[in-house]
């Protein structure tokens, strides 16, 4: 009964600093930004920093509709996919979105800060992520994949150790097995598919050392008539000094 009153008391305090304005994206409506101008917050829970950070987020998100932008956040541990994207190596991280540009937000963590950030456009000074790391881009995508597949391994292996009470060398051991299994499938299949695009591979190298040796055969049957041409002008030569 206490447990629940505090629960309720948190919830309600939580909810209390929490702006209506405040958009939530994850893994499938983050695209969403790409279209406008926004500001968008990654945090996780277990940050101390983004916790200083929410009151004035949130507050900031207040003013969305008055500085006619959008104010988004992203919690990066039920998004890993998302913070392989935005390459967000530090938390809080804080980027500025306008039509597709995104910029890094490095300014103090201050509401009127944040502000005048958007209103005075102090975000021009700023330069764009470029493109190879565009959040949209394909290569992201694939990092994108990647930060999802470590998550899962991550949360597979903390499965096994504290629920299944699997030892946890036992369980590295089990992902360095299917690693390794994943590689020699995966190198198998890689061989083939050379085979399959540059199928005269070995015989091209046989057939090089057929014209090469049939190459010098042709030379050796040149050079004996070299030599007598040769002999013959010395021949002339000779006649004619005679
Ligand atoms: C994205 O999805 C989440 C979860 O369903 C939702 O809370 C949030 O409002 C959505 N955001 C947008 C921009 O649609």
């Amino acid at each position: 009964m206490l447990l629940r009153l505090v629960f309720l008391v948190g919830f309600v305090a939580a909810a209390a600093t929490r702006s209506s304005k405040l958009v939530f994206l994850n893994e499938e409506n983050w695209t969403d930004i790409m279209k406008g101008e926004w500001m968008i917050e990654f945090h996780a829970p277990w940050c101390p920093a983004c916790k200083d950070l929410q009151k004035s987020w949130n507050s900031f998100a207040d003013w969305s509709d008055d500085l006619g932008i959008k104010v988004g956040e992203v919690d990066v541990t039920v998004n890993p996919g998302l913070s392989g994207r935005f390459l967000v190596t530090a938390l809080p991280t804080i980027y500025h979105v306008k039509d597709g540009v995104f910029r890094q937000y490095s300014g103090a963590r201050d509401k009127n800060d944040f502000i005048s950030f958007v209103e005075d456009k102090k975000y021009r000074v700023i330069d764009p992520v470029p493109d190879y790391k565009h959040p949209n881009s394909k290569q992201m995508a694939v990092v994108a994949v990647f930060f999802k597949l470590s998550m899962a391994v991550r949360d597979f292996h903390n499965h096994l150790v504290e629920e299944k009470g699997v030892p946890s060398w036992a369980s590295y051991g089990l992902f360095a097995g299917v690693t390794l299994a994943l590689g020699c499938v995966l190198g198998f299949f890689i061989v083939i598919i050379i085979d399959q695009v540059f199928p005269t591979g070995p015989k091209k190298g046989q057939q090089q050392k057929q014209t090469a040796a049939k190459k010098t055969e042709n030379k050796k049957s040149e050079s004996p008539d070299a030599k007598k041409n040769g002999n013959n002008n010395n021949a002339k030569e000779n006649k004619k000094q005679k």
